[in-house]
């Protein structure tokens, strides 16, 4: 098991950290390191936002300020993960180079202000942070506190400035070489949109083409290239001066602005942030939405990974900002832990006094430890309290020295494509509302979730041989090579599940010609003919095994060819014809579910598959509903969290006995309280 902070190989605790706006407050910075030692954080996010400190005036640095605190934390046990400060442009810069702001998507270049905001492609911005990156590796990066990069943060966005624009018909020069090819693949007879020079391409833009699918697709494509090639710029910049500090970026679940599976390999670690919307809704689905964002943000390196921001109480953002309830942040940190996190990480560690964050939860609230009363002080809040209680959790493990080197093993993976979720939404039909694709991936992760079974994510370009189940639903999309990958997949034993609209286009966007599912119908032995898209309100239902399920928004037609039927449609013009198939090929099977339906089939369903398969949890029992468990295994060690979603107290039955964690006492069964949590270690080895 590979270390992610080779320097420091423990389970990271602690997160961003801003001294850079308090340097008017020595007072607060001295408190700060009391604070920090008392809550157990052992490492800090440092200078993501700090670039107008460091270059105050073009070419004139300063860095004092900030190995001072690098060295004082160091002196006093807690690490260093070092930004780049790319992710913020200080106003001398953008004030003076206009082409270092984005132009945003209506044509309009922005103005000094916000972040996340630079151009990618702006050769000038590109030589301020390799300049930038270069001295603070220079000055930092045998710094023997300093353990990771933490480049910019939260890569995101596009510009459409001239540059990028350039850029863009570059990128597709090298990837069609002639016009014809590009043509072609984007069809563009259609309308008369014919490009007869490169010049004519410009970005999918709202006043101009935004009906090519297969530019919209492609410009997606660039988007994440250019973004990566920024990416790699700075990591080469603070690589060149000691290539043994691993590199990081701290990447957001779900969006959807960037294919993070190309990042995978050109990251060290992937670190992400997770921002829940704990309490205002149902907290099992939430919890299932975050569990299965940690599990895509596992697979973008199939590794263990850091959770570089969370809040330890409630956001300023979200609709409602409601608090943690008692629990839930032992919980959901841990829950980080349990599908693969080595670390549990906040924004921010003390409140900011004043601009747009100064109500997001940290750790350190405004009452600090300087008002007239004694009581009223840091120590004494609840959220402080909550986070020294993931402090101790965290540092038990590290005296285990255990949990670091275990991680998780899934035997079932869920394809998840980004490029195939931008050609699904970006397409004109079945449907023109939500076409729910993510919806689709959690109802498919739900009874894996419910079972306490660890899932992988992987996407065209993974490796999927090691699996026994492979779920690929809404697959519209067959990206080059991936259909043969499927194939060799249930030809070798594989069990592979596929859906309605899938198999409809080709890499760039094109219609699969001959029936779909494309270049797989002898796979799943079946021809999916046409698609029906039921309003919200309608259904048809499904009969499968004398038990009926719903069917909703879309039903495809299906004809068997090999297939054997294993359920039918109640109603309509299509009552009696196939919904439910299984196709025996080489030594596996593809089974084929025509409509989207419930969590109440698919939990029916993959429990099946479950049982056949011998895919068990990592409890051997029946979980209560809203609790869930999950497992990490290392060389010489099983390490099970069993999560209690519920705001009232559960019972979970072990089904076997287990230590608990960090004591020697021996369980058969736990009662966990409304939002607990539990930690049980096992040393049969798996
Ligand atoms: C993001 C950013 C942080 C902060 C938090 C607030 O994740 O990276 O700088 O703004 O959101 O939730
Ligand atoms: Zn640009």
């Amino acid at each position: 098991m590979k270390a992610l902070t080779p320097k420091f190989p423990k389970m990271l605790h602690g997160g961003d950290y801003n001294p850079d706006q308090w340097l008017r407050s020595p007072e607060i910075l001295k408190q700060d390191i009391e604070l920090l030692k008392k809550a157990d954080i052992n490492s800090v996010s440092i200078g993501i936002f700090a670039w107008a400190k460091l270059e105050p005036q073009e070419g004139v640095y300063d860095f004092d300020w900030l190995e001072e605190i690098i060295d004082n934390l160091y002196k006093n046990g807690i690490y260093s993960v070092l930004a780049t400060p790319s992710g913020a442009k200080p106003l001398w810069m953008s004030e003076k180079y206009e082409e270092i702001r984005r132009v945003s998507k209506n044509g309009v270049r922005d103005l000094s202000g916000a972040r996340h905001n630079h151009c990618y492609t702006s050769p000038v911005y590109r030589e301020k942070v390799q300049e930038m990156n270069h001295r603070l590796a220079e000055r930092f990066a045998n710094h023997p506190g300093v353990i990771l990069w933490h480049l910019s943060n939260e890569y995101g966005g596009e510009c459409y400035c001239p540059l990028c624009q350039a850029a863009f018909r570059d990128w597709l020069k090298a990837k069609y070489k002639t016009l014809d090819a590009l043509n072609h693949a984007w069809w563009t007879d259609f309308w008369s949109h014919t490009y007869t020079d490169w010049e004519q391409i410009r970005a999918p833009m709202p006043h101009g083409e935004t009906c090519v699918h297969g530019l919209t697709l492609d410009w997606k494509r660039f988007v994440t290239h250019q973004t990566l090639d920024f990416m790699k710029m700075e990591r080469d910049t603070v690589k060149a001066v000691n290539p043994d500090i691993p590199v990081t970026a701290n990447l957001m679940g779900f969006y959807d602005g960037l294919n993070y599976f190309k990042f995978g390999p050109e990251l060290d670690v992937v670190s992400w942030d997770n921002y829940p919307l704990w309490h205002t809704m149902d907290n099992k689905t939430v919890a299932v939405l975050s569990g299965l964002t940690h599990d895509v943000m596992r697979s973008v390196k199939h590794e263990n990974f850091l959770l570089m921001e969370s809040t330890p109480s409630n956001t300023n953002w979200h609709a409602y900002c409601m608090l943690k309830r008692p629990g839930m942040h032992l919980l959901s940190s841990l829950q980080a832990v349990a599908h693969g996190s080595n670390s549990v990480q906040y924004f921010q560690f003390r409140k900011s006094r004043g601009s747009s964050e100064k109500f997001h939860g940290a750790v350190v609230d405004h009452v600090g430890n300087s008002g007239p009363y004694d009581f009223v002080k840091t120590e004494n809040t609840r959220v402080y309290k909550d986070v020294q209680s993931v402090g101790a959790a965290l540092r038990q493990m590290n005296e285990g020295g255990d949990v670091y080197s275990t991680e998780v093993k899934a035997q079932v993976a869920l394809v998840y494509d980004v490029e195939n979720r931008w050609a699904l939404e970006g397409a004109a039909g079945p449907t023109n509302l939500d076409k729910k694709y993510v919806e689709t991936l959690v109802r498919h992760y739900v009874p894996f979730w419910e079972k306490g079974v660890q899932v992988d994510i992987v996407d065209s370009e993974s490796d999927i041989s090691g699996y026994k189940l492979v779920l690929a639903p809404m697959l519209y999309m067959y990206r080059d090579g991936f259909p043969q990958k499927l194939r060799a997949f249930v030809e070798n034993g594989g069990t592979l599940i596929g859906t309605y609209w899938s198999g409809i286009v080709d890499d760039t966007d094109l219609c699969i010609l001959g029936g779909t599912p494309g270049g797989m119908m002898d796979v799943f032995g079946i021809w999916n003919e046409e698609t029906d898209c039921l309003p919200e309100g309608m259904k048809n239902g499904i009969l499968t095994g004398g038990k009926h399920y719903d069917a909703v928004d879309l039903c495809a037609r299906i004809h068997p060819i090999t297939a054997e039927v294993l359920g039918t449609y109640e109603t309509d013009f299509y009552a009696g014809e196939a919904a439910l198939t299984k196709n025996v090929y080489g030594k596996g099977e593809a089974y084929y579910i025509a409509a989207r339906t419930g969590e109440d089939f698919l939990r029916d369903f993959y429990g099946d598959k479950m049982q056949a398969l011998g895919i068990t949890g990592a409890l051997n029992t029946d979980l209560p509903e809203g609790v869930t468990a999950h497992e990490r295994v290392g060389e010489n060690s099983r390490i099970v969290f069993v999560e209690n979603y519920n705001d009232t107290e559960k019972t979970v039955g072990l089904g076997r006995e287990y230590k608990l964690y960090g004591t020697g006492q021996t369980v058969k069964s736990i009662k966990l309280p409304a939002f607990g949590v539990a930690v049980l270690s096992d040393f049969t080895k798996m």
